[in-house]
């Protein structure tokens, strides 16, 4: 399973990218909002330090202002991926993008009828939200599993990104079912990485390590 980190943020992105973490950013005009600045330079930013692929979403509702701007965010690097949302002039950009050879993600996916019409369109990565699915009472989890599901029968080769992830147990849930991409902010990557059982255990082992240097004083590893 690749991991995405889903931000517009440079410190978090070089944080974990340090870790060797980052198969991928995603972003969206939110994240860049939140961010502020000129998104201008945190996309060239972005798209340098990470060598996987970078999602840069579009702005332009229809057809041909998505074409434009796709190409042109193409610019920022070989890795962009061009994110579209999921609208009949979305599905049309990312045909006509991804017979140009630019990979596209299709976004703001709800429901299992708009994976397959975005990958009979030709999209690199579908992005099924299932935070947002959750918030309103369905079951988000359910959707990346219907969606494996059919993509298997029908050898679909349109990945499987999940989005709109909120805690550890979604990342957990997503590798169960086997979808190939999570995306997931800052916050629930630091989640991840902690467990108190690993600092009561460090503690402890230093604290065993300096009762033996007080009767060992030249001892060092
Ligand atoms: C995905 O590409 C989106 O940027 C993101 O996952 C949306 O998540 P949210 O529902 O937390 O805004």
């Amino acid at each position: 399973m690749k991991i995405f980190l889903d931000t517009a943020n440079l410190e978090s992105i070089r944080k974990f990218n340090d870790m060797g973490l980052l198969d991928g950013i995603t972003t969206n005009p939110s994240l860049m909002s939140k961010e502020g600045g000129n998104p201008k330079d945190g996309m060239a930013e972005i798209t340098k330090i990470i060598k996987g692929d970078v999602s840069l979403e579009v702005l332009s509702t229809e057809y041909s202002g998505m074409l434009d701007e796709g190409r042109s965010l193409r610019n920022y690097g070989d890795n962009v991926v061009v994110k579209v949302p999921m609208t009949p002039d979305g599905l049309k950009a990312c045909k006509s993008l991804t017979a140009e050879g630019i990979p596209v993600n299709v976004t703001l996916i709800f429901s299992s009828n708009q994976a397959i019409l975005a990958a009979k369109a030709g999209a690199k990565y579908v992005s099924p939200f299932i935070g947002r699915l959750d918030d309103i009472g369905q079951d988000g989890m359910h959707l990346i599993q219907e969606i494996k599901t059919i993509f298997s029968n029908y050898n679909f080769k349109t990945q499987i990104l999940v989005a709109s992830i909120r805690h550890p147990l979604h990342v957990v849930d997503a590798a169960k079912i086997g979808a190939d991409v999570v995306t997931l902010p800052p916050a629930v990557l630091d989640k991840m990485l902690k467990h108190p059982l690993t600092d009561i255990g460090l503690k402890n082992f230093l604290t065993d390590w300096e009762k033996l240097k007080s009767e060992n004083p030249d001892i060092k590893v």
